[in-house]
């Protein structure tokens, strides 16, 4: 043996002895996990850690040592445990410092609880349903859903369209009158196309774990190691200005910020550009990965159940009058939630953690992942029968079924559903996300059907990690739009 592998192997047996789990060897995982990180680093760089971690699950079942210091989870009892005690769960980690605005903290990166709540409740009224429901934003939502329907019969439009109407639908609800008009405005689709789909994995990964590294290496990223740095000088711009514009409408953030916050100006600048970074990907992949399922010949069934309910329907029918619609957005957000990956979180100090059975020491980073709790089937420890299979039914009541054994089956397919996260620190704009999905379906399958564009290549529809979220492998989605007979 040369010296450096029996210094390495020192080393390596150094961190085994020094990890925090050293007694807790019962975990189930690879013995490579139990010694380095190396792995799994390996897999957040090249954008696979999700896929890597859910076949981790899939070979081992729903609790995984993943790194030295790392366990993974997708029970849906664990996800409770991490995410909901106590109201708000256990406390994010650094990994989140990724994600900090013009070095500011917002509420998405607050670490602490009580550091947390103090900002949610600056603002949280604004998302409610209630405001969300109310003329201003809906009408607006619905407006922007009409545009992108007459947008597909024109045929020919290309380029995220689909983020450009989340981007619109977030902008409205953050800043309107001062919002964007992208699906149509050139100039605003490029500020929605510098957000978009962020290609800077790599270089902001090396910064938060080596800023060393990523210091020494700076000037040669770009050029030489292709590294791209995040860089948003239209958004930045656009928000810093926009943030600053009085008179904003009553249903805005942005209103609610200089009314009743004591927040300065780049706080309430960072806080706003951080949930229309929030709403642009995550709505447009979701609604993205959706139509996409829903125009596969083996969905054309769904597709076609989902225009039925849709046009026997009057246009203004309330949407909790449209069970389909409901279910086939669940089913897509549990298929493909534009969130899919780990949301880490350090088990608490000062008691004793027990998760799935298995007792965690205090500081461990501890996550479930929402791809891998709502596709692990309950013979490997999750919730939903056969997992892969996209089938809008499963959330509707079965023929046979008594109304009291579907809303048993119901509850725990919703404490199985993590699309939006959980607790206390799950989604802020879930009833944004699901109204703006709902209008746009509505529009879309009231007047189209959808079939994959002959230009697609298998394997382009893959979900390819980002930082948090993630976006089709082949970074388009090309879908043909015939209009349906009156
Ligand atoms: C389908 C669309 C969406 C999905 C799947 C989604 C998913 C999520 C998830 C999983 C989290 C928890 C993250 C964590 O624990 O680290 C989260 C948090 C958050 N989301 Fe969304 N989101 C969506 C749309 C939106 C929209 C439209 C907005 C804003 C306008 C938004 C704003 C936020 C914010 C501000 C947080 C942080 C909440 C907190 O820390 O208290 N999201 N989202």
């Amino acid at each position: 043996m040369t010296p450096l592998l029996v210094l390495l192997a020192l080393a390596l047996l150094l961190i085994y002895l020094l990890s925090p789990l050293l007694s807790r060897d019962t975990l189930p995982g690879p013995l490579y996990a139990r010694l380095t990180s190396l792995i799994l680093k390996y897999h957040e760089f090249t954008a696979t850690r999700t896929t890597y971690i859910h076949s981790l699950h899939l070979r081992y079942g729903p609790v995984v040592r993943i790194a030295p210091n790392e366990v993974a989870f997708a029970s849906a009892a664990a996800a409770k445990e991490i995410y909901c005690s106590n109201g708000s769960g256990y406390d994010k980690t650094e990994w989140y410092d990724l994600f900090k605005v013009y070095d500011r903290r917002t509420m998405f990166t607050t670490l602490g609880k009580s550091e947390h709540a103090k900002r949610k409740r600056l603002l949280a009224d604004r998302y409610a349903n209630s405001n969300i429901m109310k003329g201003g934003v809906m009408e607006g939502i619905k407006q922007r859903a009409r545009t992108f329907g007459e947008l597909c019969g024109q045929g020919g439009k290309e380029g995220k369209v689909l983020h450009a109407y989340a981007f619109d639908c977030v902008t409205l609800h953050l800043f309107h009158p001062h919002s964007t008009n992208s699906l149509t405005d050139p100039k605003d689709s490029e500020i929605m196309l510098e957000v978009t789909f962020d290609s800077s994995l790599q270089n902001r990964l090396l910064s938060h774990y080596s800023p060393l590294l990523h210091r020494l290496l700076n000037t040669f990223m770009v050029s030489i190691l292709s590294l791209k740095p995040r860089e948003t000088p239209l958004a930045d711009s656009f928000v810093l200005n926009t943030a600053a514009q009085p008179h904003a409408s009553p249903f805005t953030l942005l209103h609610r910020l200089h009314s009743q916050s004591p927040l300065g100006q780049i706080d309430i600048a960072a806080e706003s550009l951080d949930h229309m970074a929030a709403g642009i990907d995550t709505t447009g992949d979701a609604l993205c990965f959706l139509i996409w399922e829903l125009s596969r010949p083996s969905s054309l069934i769904y597709q076609q159940t989902l225009q039925a309910e849709l046009r026997s329907a009057s246009p203004d029918t309330p949407f909790d009058q449209l069970p389909y619609l409901d279910a086939a957005v669940m089913e897509g957000l549990r298929m493909f939630p534009a969130i899919p990956m780990s949301l880490p979180r350090y088990a608490p100090p000062g008691r004793t953690t027990i998760i799935d059975s298995y007792k965690i020491p205090t500081g461990t980073i501890v996550s479930c992942q929402p791809l891998s709790v709502q596709r692990l089937g309950p013979e490997k420890g999750g919730t939903f029968p056969e997992p892969d299979r996209f089938w809008p039914e499963r959330w509707l009541k079965s023929e046979g079924e008594t109304q009291a054994e579907f809303e048993e089956r119901d509850r725990g397919m919703k404490r199985g559903f993590m699309a939006f996260g959980m607790g206390g620190r799950g989604c802020i704009g879930k009833h944004l996300a699901l109204a703006e999905m709902k209008c746009l379906l509505r529009e879309v399958y009231t007047r189209y059907r959808t079939l994959p564009d002959e230009r697609m290549r298998a394997g382009e529809m893959e979900q390819a990690d980002l930082l948090v979220s993630s976006r089709p492998a082949g970074q388009r989605c090309l879908v043909r739009f015939e209009r349906l007979e009156a």
